[in-house]
């Protein structure tokens, strides 16, 4: 039905294509590890099941003919993979940059193809859907051209073309998480050695809600980096004094009171202690998974949004709302904002029990607060982007 339903719009903006092909790539959530991939951290992502569709005909030429069901206003956009690629500054340069950089590295791509997307992500959510559709185009490509490109390496060219195209300095968390995942389980990704492990998303009876403020991102970049630079300059500050230190993350809690003697800027020190402590949150929440101790797990998921709140200062009123609204509810473990943040969408660990009240109690406290509407769901974890 789904593919019957992508192939009708596909013949509506490109008539009498043939051999259509289908493709899913994901979208994420991370359960913990926030703002730390970038600093050689620990995360704990895993794909879900909203993500971004493609259906694919192929052409004669070296044309791609890219047409967005999310972003209908911009139309078709077609470029020549004869020409050099150019920045637009709308969501093709996600597509744009991928090829892009595999094309600086000599892989040859000339087939060109039309393409219907159509996305169920929300966008500017902290979901993931630049890096959905990244791998999406990434994988599509690969297959397309034949290309010698292992799976990690798409996850290595997407996470390039955030940075050197799009102008992101992001790590590699996202695209790792939608280029990696397997259904029921998260990965547990060092970012400093990208050493990876599956660990098997096992709640009990317990849940993860996502839970969408509905407050888009605007000029997100901006912040983003600014927070990147200013982990930068702590670092810098700290190997003054502790020269074998390459990545925040390789500190520890125990070491802060040492660190705040070199760092004299508050701001710059709340940023590395948000760092640092969240690091150390995350393998707590590890160790409290393995032994079942979902309680726990909560605990640790508390005490990250408080400290993006207060340290790392990337929440804001709709997402400190929601969170609190959840944590205030019954048989909620822990609540947390995910992703970029400033908006976007947040995390909660529900009793399957108390879902529908929570639901319930979060939605109508939003509105009255907030004055618009939340959306909430159960999150359901998913494979890797494939061919559907
Ligand atoms: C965005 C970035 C990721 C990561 C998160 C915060 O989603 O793309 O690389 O830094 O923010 O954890």
């Amino acid at each position: 039905m789904l593919k019957e339903n992508l192939k009708y719009h596909h013949c509506l903006v490109f008539p009498d294509s043939k051999d259509i092909t289908y493709y899913f790539s994901p979208g994420r959530i991370n359960i913990i590890g926030e703002h730390i991939d970038y600093n050689g951290g620990l995360v704990f992502p895993c794909a879900i099941s909203l993500g971004t569709y493609a259906a694919i005909s192929l052409r004669d030429d070296d044309t791609i003919s890219l047409y967005s069901e999310n972003f209908k206003e911009n139309g078709v956009i077609s470029f020549s993979l004869s020409n050099e690629l150019l920045k637009t500054g709308i969501w093709v340069d996600y597509v744009k940059g991928v090829i892009s950089e595999m094309k600086t590295d000599g892989h040859r791509i000339t087939k060109g193809f039309n393409a219907y997307i159509f996305g169920n992500l929300p966008n500017g959510a902290s979901l993931s859907s630049s890096a959905s559709l990244e791998l999406l185009f990434a994988e599509i490509v690969r297959e397309l051209n034949n290309l010698e490109l292992s799976d990690l390496d798409l996850v290595k060219y997407s996470q390039r073309a955030e940075n050197n195209f799009v102008g992101l300095h992001c790590g590699i968390m996202d695209q790792f998480a939608i280029g990696m995942s397997k259904k029921n389980y998260a990965i547990l990704l060092d970012c400093a050695t990208l050493k990876y492990d599956y660990a098997p998303l096992e709640l009990g009876d317990n849940v993860i809600l996502i839970m969408n403020t509905n407050k888009r991102r605007d000029l997100v970049t901006s912040k983003y980096n600014e927070r990147c630079a200013e982990c930068a300059e702590g670092l810098q500050l700290i190997r003054s004094n502790y020269k074998e230190v390459t990545h925040l993350c390789e500190l520890e809690v125990s070491d802060l009171p040492e660190i705040e003697k070199v760092i004299a800027d508050e701001v710059v020190y709340r940023r590395v202690r948000h760092v640092i402590s969240e690091m150390g949150r995350v393998k707590k929440t590890f160790e409290a998974l393995q032994i079942n101790n979902i309680e726990l797990v909560g605990k640790y998921i508390n005490e990250s949004h408080k400290s993006l709140k207060e340290d790392y200062e990337v929440t804001g009123l709709e997402l400190d709302t929601i969170v609190k609204l959840a944590q205030s509810c019954e048989g909620v473990l822990g609540a947390r904002m995910i992703g970029a943040g400033f908006a976007g969408c947040a995390i909660a660990i529900v009793k399957s029990s108390a879902v529908e009240a929570v639901t319930k109690k979060v939605k109508a406290g939003y509105l009255e607060k907030i004055g618009y509407d939340c959306n909430i769901y159960i999150a359901e974890s998913n494979n890797r982007t494939t061919k559907i």
